[in-house]
């Protein structure tokens, strides 16, 4: 990455977007970095309105498109994008994708991987599991995306205890907090540890 310019994040998103929108104030007034664009596979993603709001290109693929990708590439490529962050992303990225960005591909779980990872394991599916199995605690994990779901090389963890009457959503409340707190630290430090690599 060179450090001349600031790097362009893309973020995906197939959701609400709190975390996507977190990213983008966080990165408003950096020196090293801005978002250039958010994109989403579904057209009512709550993420595109949150992007709108804050002037932030925009734009929907279909799954189609992305099975295809090249769409997808070329937009990325258009848009300068030197990284892309997973923020609730819900397809798998096709191998032409994560080539094309090796190892510039992050990601969010809302849980302590290796556990509670694959395909399927998204959003309140990952809580129900965690509670269902009266484990003491959970968390977050920001991974690189390599070919295999959910194992990639692990960038950051941390985690959260879970008491005996809490419920998968109190559970997904706090580990949101965990989310909002430290994915956008955690992507500014990888970003600015890369261009010293660089
Ligand atoms: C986040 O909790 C993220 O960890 C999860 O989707 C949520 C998106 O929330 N991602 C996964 O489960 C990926 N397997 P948001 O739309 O409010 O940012």
């Amino acid at each position: 990455m060179t450090h001349n310019k600031k790097v362009k994040i893309a973020l995906l998103a197939s959701g609400s977007g709190t975390n996507a929108e977190k990213i983008i104030h966080y990165f408003k007034d950096s020196e090293i970095s801005e978002v250039a664009c958010v994109i989403s596979n579904r057209q009512k993603a709550g993420v595109l309105e949150r992007a709108q709001k804050a002037g932030v290109n925009h734009q929907v693929f279909s799954m189609q498109e992305f099975e295809a990708t090249t769409p997808v590439l070329n937009y990325l490529q258009k848009q300068g994008v030197d990284i892309i962050v997973l923020a609730g992303f819900l397809l798998k990225l096709s191998p032409e994708i994560i080539t094309a960005y090796p190892d510039k591909i992050i990601n969010i779980h809302p849980a302590l991987l290796p556990k509670y990872g694959g395909k399927g394991m998204y959003g309140h599916f990952v809580h129900e599991a965690v509670i269902k199995n009266r484990d003491q605690e959970s968390g977050i994990t920001i991974h690189l995306v390599n070919d295999e779901y959910d194992k990639g090389d692990i960038i950051f963890q941390t985690a959260c205890p879970i008491n005996p009457e809490m419920t998968p959503e109190q559970l997904a409340a706090k580990v949101q907090v965990l989310e909002h707190q430290h994915f956008p630290k955690v992507i500014e430090q990888f970003i600015s540890d890369s261009i010293k690599g660089a």
